[in-house]
């Protein structure tokens, strides 16, 4: 069962830093916003870069995820309006990183973010929360993942790709067997696809053979003003909308959207 009937809740993890999470979590984010879509993105990681894209002060921060989650502070505290309509983000601060070894102290280690979702039903507003996850596989991202309807897994079109992979399906699958059951793998993004390189083809490839139907059809692009945007503390796609990768972010979104939409369709019939 879902937290929300009505909200989906979506971890996007890759213990690999750089892969491209919290470009997926604020362009897209901004990209369903944009076509009246209410989300939320909950910034998970200590290093805060979804904050600094979706243009959050660090004076900003003080009521963060990190505060919420040991209950310093109140929901309504915790959750930024951004500039973009229906887009929100409860923001991280440098706070965060004592979370882990916090988490391994308190009697329910994973459970502790499904436990303040569940005291906060004004989270059921949002149709969509995206969690970017940090980058690695400690009680963070356990804790998103067992409160998520699903996972998001962008891997970036490089040598190393899949390296790493087994280890997280692992981990999902541990969490399906543990404590969350319902957990469902949305799908695999390839991120920094270069088509002048032979490499971004062949990794293509592979990740089609290894995860099949569940990688995305949209590829996102290398493109510089994407790594532009967040020092302007901007998604993308309000930087510069004609730009590839906004138009990519634009598709994927699309593509999000048809794929849940005929679920939501299966679920009915
Ligand atoms: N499609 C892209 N084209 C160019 N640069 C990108 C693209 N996606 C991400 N980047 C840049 O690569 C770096 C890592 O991306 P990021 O989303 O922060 O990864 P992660 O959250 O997995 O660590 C950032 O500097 C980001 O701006
Ligand atoms: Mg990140």
């Amino acid at each position: 069962m879902s937290l929300f009937q009505n909200t989906k809740i979506i971890s996007i993890t890759n213990q690999k830093g750089g892969v491209g999470k919290t470009t997926t979590a604020v362009n897209l984010a901004t990209a369903l916003a944009s076509v009246n879509k209410k989300v939320l993105v909950i910034d998970f990681d200590p290093q805060g870069n979804a904050s600094t894209g979706l243009g959050i002060e660090n004076n900003e921060r003080t009521c963060d995820i990190y505060s919420l989650l040991f209950e310093k502070n109140s929901i309504n505290q915790s959750i930024k309006n951004t500039k973009i309509k229906n887009l929100d983000v409860i923001p991280a601060s440098i706070d965060l990183s004592a979370a882990e070894i916090e988490l391994s102290n308190v009697p329910e280690k994973t459970l502790k973010l499904k436990n303040i979702f569940q005291q906060n039903p004004v989270l059921s507003k949002y149709d969509y929360i995206f969690i970017d996850c940090p980058p690695a596989l400690g009680y963070l991202t356990l804790n998103a993942l067992a409160t998520s309807d699903s996972v998001m897994i962008p891997l970036q079109c490089e040598f190393f790709a899949l390296e790493g992979v087994s280890h997280l399906m692992n981990t999902i699958q541990l969490v399906q067997q543990n404590v969350n059951p319902n957990l469902q793998i949305e799908g695999v993004i390839l991120t920094m696809y270069d088509k002048r390189n032979k490499l971004s083809e062949l990794v293509e490839k592979d990740v089609k053979n290894c995860f099949g139907e569940f990688v995305f059809n949209t590829l996102i692009p290398r493109n510089v003003r994407v790594s532009e945007a967040p020092s302007h503390g901007k998604p993308v796609i309000l930087y510069d909308f004609d730009c590839a990768g906004s138009q990519a972010y634009i598709n994927l979104a699309a593509e999000f959207l048809t794929r849940n939409e005929n679920n939501n369709l299966r679920k009915v019939a």
